[in-house]
């Protein structure tokens, strides 16, 4: 089977995979397509496709702990991927899978750009098999967007002189996800996971309400929990994808 199946237009590039997941694909099987009529985000959100978008899903056979770690190594290893390719912004991670882009020496909220998916498939027992989806927006137009959403999207070519070819970002991409898979493979590989993300984690130190309780924004822990200090007692409170949506504007 060959390492990058690539679609012109699909479902969903993530329901592709799963699909080569389940019938036996071997780790780092990605699976690529220019548009996605029936793309996937987080929590049952839709992933607006449009042309000009990198949408790649990778199989992975991980014998490490899989969510949300996987999705923050991989978010953190595709910006190391992308980062040399848009000089004028700055990347950064917001918690738990979101890729966002802010111009440099600009005091605005970034923006989100691309966001990882990760599909656990595993059955107790059996060892991990997930499938992570990546989503960029690297040269779609802005009119391809719902008007709701056109001003809280990036888009790279923004942040950079010349267009920006997405057939160089598949490899990389795939890539990428396979190195998050080895980072956490590695035995401090867990534990310093939070110290290297915290240098590009958006949205340290921000106000925010969990449960009904104000508290702030401190920091990722040790399993890819968000960390909130809670004002009242001044305890810290992990806390999981779902609870906790950090807004950039
Ligand atoms: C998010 O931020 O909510 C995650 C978005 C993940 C989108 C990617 S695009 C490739 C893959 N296929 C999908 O349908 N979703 C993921």
């Amino acid at each position: 089977m060959p390492r990058c199946i690539s679609y012109s237009v699909v479902g969903s590039t993530q329901e592709v995979a799963t699909r080569l997941a389940k019938e036996g694909a071997p780790h780092g099987t990605a699976v690529l397509a220019e548009t996605q009529l029936l793309g996937r985000g987080r929590e049952g959100s839709a992933w607006v496709s449009p042309k000009g978008g990198l949408y790649c899903s990778v199989v992975v056979r991980p014998e490490a702990p899989v969510y949300p770690l996987l999705s923050l190594a991989a978010a953190l290893e595709v910006r190391h991927a992308l980062v040399h390719h848009v000089p004028k912004g700055t990347i950064s991670i917001r918690w738990p899978n979101d890729l966002m882009i802010a111009a440099k020496d600009d005091a605005r909220p970034p923006r989100k750009f691309g966001g990882v998916l990760t599909d656990v498939l595993t059955r107790p027992g059996s060892p991990t098999l997930a499938v992570v989806g990546v989503g960029v927006n690297v040269d779609s137009r802005i009119d391809d967007f719902p008007p709701e959403l056109q001003e809280q999207v990036a888009i790279l070519r923004e942040f950079r002189e010349t267009p920006l070819p997405i057939a160089e970002l598949g490899e990389p991409v795939r890539s990428a996800v396979l190195r998050a898979c080895e980072r956490l493979l590695l035995p401090s590989g867990r534990q310093d996971l939070p110290k290297a993300l915290a240098e590009h984690l958006w949205g340290v130190g921000r106000k925010v309400t969990v449960e009904g309780r104000l508290g702030t924004f401190t920091g990722v822990g040790g399993e890819g929990e968000a960390l909130v200090r809670l004002d009242e007692g001044g305890a810290t409170r992990p806390v999981l994808p779902g609870e906790l949506h950090l807004e950039a504007a």
